[in-house]
C-alpha cells in the first residue's frame, strides 16, 4: 500500500515553497480554461465532467491516486486523446481536434511519466530535439526553388542554428547540466534523465508547461533538486506550471493551486491548505491501496 501522510507539511522536498516566493510573483489572468471534460475508453470513464482553470505564472498540481485519471487529463490538454465531451481554451481561444504538435505550436510543452528521450543520442541532441518545433520550416524548398538564392538560404540556415544551439546550450546551464551535454541520455542516472526531459520540454519555449510526475521514482536530494528547478523555471522565466505530483510535501511545498482527481471525477480545488483540509480529498487518499 502506498500511502500519503495528509499532515505532511514540506519537510520532504522543500525549496523554499510558493510560499516564500507568493510576494513577489503576479499571478494573472486564466490561460488554460478546462470545462466539462468527459473522456471514455469503452467503458471505462477516464475523466467524467472535468472543470478547473490556470491562471498564468501559477503552479497548478493535479493529484489523485493511481488510475485517477490524472494523466488523460494533461493528454486531453496537449492533444494526445480528443475528449468526447467538454471544451479546452487557451488564453481565450477554444481549440478542438488538436494534435499535439499544434498544441505545442501554440506554447504547450509537455513532459512524460514514462520519459520520452532518444536514449542513444546524447543530451545536447535530445535538447536540440526539443528545439526543432522553433526551426522555420520551408527554406530549403525555397532555396530549390529560387537556385540563386541558395547562398543566402545557407547562411541563414547556419545562422539559425547557430542562434539554437546557444539557446539549447543556456538551458544546458541552467539545469546545470553542463558535464553530460555530450553523454547519451540512455546512460545517465534517472534523476538526471527527468532533468534532460525537462530540458527537452523547456526549448520549446512553452508558456504552459505540463509535467506527469517529474519527481516520480526520485530520492529526496533529486526531488529537492527538480523542485527547485520547477520553481526557478517559473520565477525566471514566468512559464505557468501544470504539474503532476505523488508526494504531498512537494505539492504543499511548491504549488499554489491543486486539483484533486478520483475515479476520474473532480473531488477538490483550492490551495493545497484547503485541499489538505478537505475530508473527500483525505477519505481518497487513505481509504485507497496501490
Ligand atoms: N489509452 C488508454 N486506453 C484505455 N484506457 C486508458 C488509456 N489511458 C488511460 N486509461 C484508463 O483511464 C484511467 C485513468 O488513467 P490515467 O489517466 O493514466 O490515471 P493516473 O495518471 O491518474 O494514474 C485508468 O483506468 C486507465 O486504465
Ligand atoms: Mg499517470
Amino acid at each position: 500500500m502506498r500511502q500519503i501522510d495528509m499532515d505532511q507539511t514540506g519537510e520532504s522536498g522543500s525549496a523554499g515553497g510558493a510560499a516564500a516566493s507568493a510576494g513577489a510573483k503576479k499571478i494573472g489572468e486564466v490561460i488554460l480554461d478546462v470545462k466539462n471534460i468527459s473522456l471514455r475508453f469503452g467503458g471505462v470513464k477516464a475523466l467524467t465532467d472535468i472543470s478547473f482553470d490556470v491562471r498564468e505564472h501559477e503552479v497548478r498540481a493535479i493529484i489523485g491516486p493511481n488510475g485517477a485519471g490524472k494523466s488523460s487529463m494533461l493528454n486531453c490538454i496537449n492533444g494526445v486523446y480528443q475528449p468526447q465531451e467538454g471544451s479546452i481554451s487557451f488564453r481565450g481561444q477554444t481549440f478542438r481536434h488538436m494534435n499535439s504538435r499544434q498544441v505545442a505550436e501554440m506554447g504547450i510543452a509537455r513532459t512524460f511519466q514514462n520519459l520520452a528521450l532518444f536514449k542513444g543520442m546524447s543530451v545536447i541532441d535530445n535538447l536540440m530535439s526539443g528545439r526543432n518545433l522553433r526551426v522555420k520550416s520551408g527554406l530549403l524548398a525555397q532555396a530549390f526553388r529560387h537556385p540563386f538564392a541558395g547562398l543566402k538560404w545557407l547562411g541563414s540556415a547556419q545562422q539559425e542554428e547557430e542562434q539554437h544551439r546557444a539557446f539549447v546550450e543556456n538551458i544546458i546551464d541552467f539545469l546545470e547540466i553542463q558535464a553530460y551535454r555530450k553523454t547519451p541520455v540512455g546512460t545517465l542516472p534517472y534523476g538526471l534523465q527527468k532533468r534532460v526531459d525537462l530540458g527537452r520540454a523547456l526549448a520549446m519555449q512553452p508558456q504552459v508547461l505540463l509535467l506527469d510526475e517529474p519527481m516520480a521514482g526520485m530520492n529526496l536530494e533529486e526531488k529537492q533538486d527538480m523542485s527547485r528547478f520547477i520553481l526557478d523555471v517559473n520565477d525566471e522565466f514566468g512559464t505557468t506550471i501544470v504539474l503532476i505530483e505523488h508526494d504531498m510535501g512537494v505539492v504543499m511545498d511548491i504549488s499554489d493551486r491543486v486539483v484533486v482527481l478520483d475515479y476520474g471525477k473532480k473531488i477538490g480545488d483550492g490551495t493545497p491548505e484547503e485541499v489538505r483540509g478537505n475530508e473527500e480529498v483525505i477519505r481518497a487518499y487513505l481509504g485507497t491501496s496501490h
